[in-house]
């Protein structure tokens, strides 16, 4: 049966060997070795996929133009599933590379109807905690969908004349206009580095998570029939897996008491932590001889994720889990602990990039 991904819906995807085989993403594996430095998410395959990364790496170590970019949909708080992609960008960063990200207003409104001073909140937000990571402002280029330069929106309506509506239907299912619009905007945002105007990066690369390579099969045809033209290449991309929430299905800002946000008091991180999903078994008893299912459980997502960056520490986890050595009460708790480590750490930036005023002088945000 073939299976259309919904970018803008809130399922988990459950069977990633599915997009390898239906829509032709490649496994991370053979890549690796060309990476310059390993994060744990490749490590562990939290970034599992991609398309032409291959090239991408071989470009970048020529010293051609390469560069990153990506996106966000302020659509609610941020919780610990964007933290993910804003540690990926720093770790890009960190090695040297020119990041450019897009805030999505224009989608929000479209496709999730939001109120604009709701977008416009949340934006200010996603920024601040982008500052707070570790991201560079000085390196990073912010731009929001409504607001850049005009050859931008040239780009959506040129793009608009080489798809027809059966092709995108085949990709992203049923559409209407508004789909359509934020489509081709997308489309834009992750070709538009080639142009001269906006730097001439021959190579592109755009990390996201699964659901969005809709976007990008799309962007890689319009990319192929605007190679005379516009000259341009097909960008490369890596997908990641998402953080579960803590009910054991994607994290959203949707469900907000199964999402931990970065901005939550830390009494409501610990409740929500205490009732997480696990892979514990009924009872204490059961669970001592049995042993855990990590694999089930949400809150080794969390150490796996953030929470046990030293391998041997994470596997120490897995085994005392296995082996029934640790209940999951003691286990949560310790997460929370270490939680709260980082997230007092984050909190305290956030303060102090908010009050600072950088934000403003770094990103032109729309008027109104
Ligand atoms: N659609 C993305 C989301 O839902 C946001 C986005 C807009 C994006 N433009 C992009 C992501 C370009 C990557 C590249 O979060
Ligand atoms: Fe999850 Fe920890 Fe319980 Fe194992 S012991 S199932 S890792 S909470």
């Amino acid at each position: 049966m073939s299976t259309i991904l919904d970018p803008w819906g809130h399922f988990a995807i459950e069977e990633y060997e599915k997009l390898f085989k239906q829509f032709g993403i490649e496994p991370i594996d053979k890549v690796l070795n060309k990476l310059p430095k390993l994060h744990r998410f490749f490590k562990r395959r939290i970034i599992f996929g991609h398309r032409d990364f291959d090239k991408w790496l071989d470009a970048m170590k020529k010293g051609e133009k390469a560069t990153i970019l990506t996106g966000f949909m302020p659509s609610g708080h941020v919780h610990l599933g964007h933290y993910a992609v804003l540690e990926e960008l720093r770790y890009y960063q960190e090695i040297g590379i020119d990041i450019t990200m897009v805030i999505a207003d224009a989608e929000a409104y479209a496709v999730r109807r939001l109120p604009r001073e709701k977008i416009l909140e949340y934006a200010r937000e996603y920024i601040t905690y982008a500052l707070a990571i570790g991201l560079d402002p000085g390196k990073t280029k912010i731009y929001f969908q409504t607001n850049y330069k005009p050859i931008y929106y040239r780009l959506i309506q040129m793009f608009s004349r080489k798809v027809t509506l059966a092709e995108m239907e085949a990709i992203y299912g049923k559409l209407e206009p508004s789909k359509i619009m934020a489509a081709l905007t997308q489309a834009a945002d992750i070709l538009h580095p080639q142009l001269k105007e906006f730097g001439g990066y021959e190579w592109v690369l755009v990390p996201v998570g699964a659901d969005q390579d809709p976007h990008l099969r799309l962007s890689r045809d319009i990319a192929d029939r605007f190679k005379n033209e516009l000259g341009l290449k097909r960008p490369a991309s890596t997908y990641h897996k998402f953080i579960r929430g803590l009910d054991g299905n994607k994290m959203s800002s949707s469900k907000p008491e199964y999402a931990i946000f970065l901005s939550d008091p830390l009494d409501v991180v610990r409740s929500k932590v205490m009732k997480a999903l696990t892979g514990g078994r009924a009872t204490a008893e059961e669970q001592r001889k049995l042993g855990g299912e990590p694999d089930k459980c949400t809150v080794y997502d969390m150490y796996m994720y953030y929470l046990a960056p030293d391998d041997k520490d994470l596997h120490k986890i897995y085994t005392e889990c296995i082996n029934g050595e640790i209940l999951c009460g003691m286990c949560k708790r310790r997460a929370f602990e270490r939680l709260k480590e980082i997230l007092n750490v984050i909190k305290e930036k956030y303060v102090k990039i908010s009050e600072s005023g950088i934000v403003d002088e770094v990103v032109d945000f729309p008027s109104f």
